[in-house]
């Protein structure tokens, strides 16, 4: 009987549970910064859902069963079929645009590979209610540049890729290319970059193509054949993005909703750290028709984020001192007098009642010993409870600076706010 961590899921101890914690309170508060506004879903959904709306590879990466009502569910591998229908169902009450965040755990049965978990995170941004256009676009890219931005991460750091779906079926079409096949042709487009130029030239002449011709395409400027994308390469340079941004027709993204607009983010490693784009038909397809709301989105994954910051030492060591911040206390209360406990005790019930960080030995213990415990875990001050009471001394840890301050929690907590 395995009772093993399962692969792919991962235990958060308190060091990465508090690196992570930092990563989504920045990601919060960029997307607040930016009038997105927060929701969730539910964990669990009927499988159909995804089989039917997302499509791709993420059909064969369900977690599905059936539950004791008989109905197959299956756990969440993504967002944006929930959100569609949650928007569909009180779209007309709601003003427009919308903007929306979440941030969530999801699970998808992938082979084990580096960047690649069964489950992890995502940060979910979606705007609905605004037609497709390069300012609503360029507003999402803009959103998902300052994510990595937040984090002191720039050009050389991380890329952003766009390309739009739509540049393909007039491609196709003038080539004769049965429009049918256009996943297939996709598909190759999306490994173009990795796989073998003799395999991908092979699966190419499959549909009719010339490899040469379709390289070609993919070399030259887009904007050329879709004006739409030069349109928001503008707006975004507008934006002083101009040097993350990068037009990519080998961009395709794997999900079947994308109508228009799409785009990845990429770090070093050549791994998407997040992608998204703009699927105006979705709502739609939901409501049978009732509603109809064009939207855009993305999602950018916590393991592959984490990954992008490792590759930054700068912005690496400073999420470090940030998660080693939240882990100490502010305040390490020293016995020295063990008569005097309860006196303590109630004066640490005070600072913790207005909202420091306190932690304190829970049996008698050598002040040498109390004093190497508040170093280890990190706190700034030691307030030291000795037979000078309700006289207490207030202790830098850092400076080993001292002062006596009364003991009453107003004293104190002025004492180690500074
Ligand atoms: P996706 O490309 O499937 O898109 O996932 C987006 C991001 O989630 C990826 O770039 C990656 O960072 C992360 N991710 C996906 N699968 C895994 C995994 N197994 N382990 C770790 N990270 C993973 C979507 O999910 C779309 N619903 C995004 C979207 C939102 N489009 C419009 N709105």
């Amino acid at each position: 009987m395995n009772t093993q961590l399962l692969t792919g899921f991962q235990e958060w101890h308190p060091a990465e549970f508090a690196a992570r914690r930092r990563v989504f309170e920045t990601w919060r508060r960029v997307c607040r910064a930016h009038a997105f506004v927060e929701y969730d879903g539910p964990v669990l959904e009927p499988a159909a859902l995804y089989r039917k709306k997302s499509g791709g590879e993420l059909v064969g990466q369900l977690f599905a069963f059936t539950d004791q009502g008989g109905e197959e569910v299956a756990l969440r591998p993504e967002m944006t079929p929930t959100l569609a229908r949650m928007v569909a169902a009180r779209q007309a009450q709601m003003r427009k645009p919308l903007k929306w965040f979440s941030i969530a755990p999801f699970f998808r049965y992938e082979r084990p590979q580096k960047g690649r978990r069964r489950e992890f995170t995502q940060l979910n941004c979606d705007l609905f209610g605004e037609a497709a256009g390069p300012i609503a676009d360029a507003e999402v890219i803009a959103l998902a540049a300052a994510l990595p931005r937040a984090f002191g991460l720039g050009a050389g750091d991380f890329t952003i890729r766009i390309s739009d779906r739509s540049l393909w079926p007039a491609f196709l079409a003038a080539r004769g290319v049965d429009v049918a096949r256009t996943d297939e042709f996709l598909a190759v487009v999306d490994k173009v970059e990795r796989a073998p130029a003799v395999e991908t030239d092979a699966k190419l002449a499959a549909l009719g193509l010339d490899g040469s011709d379709v390289r070609a395409f993919l070399a030259a400027d887009p904007a050329a054949a879709l004006p739409s994308l030069g349109a928001l390469r503008e707006e975004l340079g507008a934006r002083g993005l101009g040097d993350v941004v990068r037009l990519d027709p080998t961009i395709v993204r794997g999900l079947a909703y994308y109508t228009g607009m799409v785009f990845e983010i990429f770090g070093p490693t050549g791994r998407a750290v997040a992608g998204g784009g703009r699927y105006d038909g979705l709502v739609a397809t939901l409501t049978d028709g009732a509603a109809n709301l064009p939207a855009v989105g993305f999602a950018i994954g916590d393991v592959t984020f984490a990954d992008l910051l490792r590759a930054s030492p700068v912005a690496s060591a400073r999420l470090a001192a940030a998660a080693r911040e939240d882990l100490a206390p502010r305040v390490y209360g020293v016995i020295a007098d063990e008569t005097r406990r309860a006196d303590g005790v109630r004066l640490f019930a005070a600072l913790r009642a207005a909202g420091a960080s306190v932690e304190y030995p829970l049996g008698p213990m050598k002040v040498g010993k109390q004093f190497g415990a508040a170093e280890q875990l990190g706190a700034r001050f030691a307030v030291v409870i000795g037979g000078e009471w309700p006289e207490v001394k207030v202790k830098t840890l850092a400076t080993r600076e001292e002062q006596a301050v009364q003991g009453m929690p107003e004293a104190v907590l002025a004492a180690v706010s500074q």
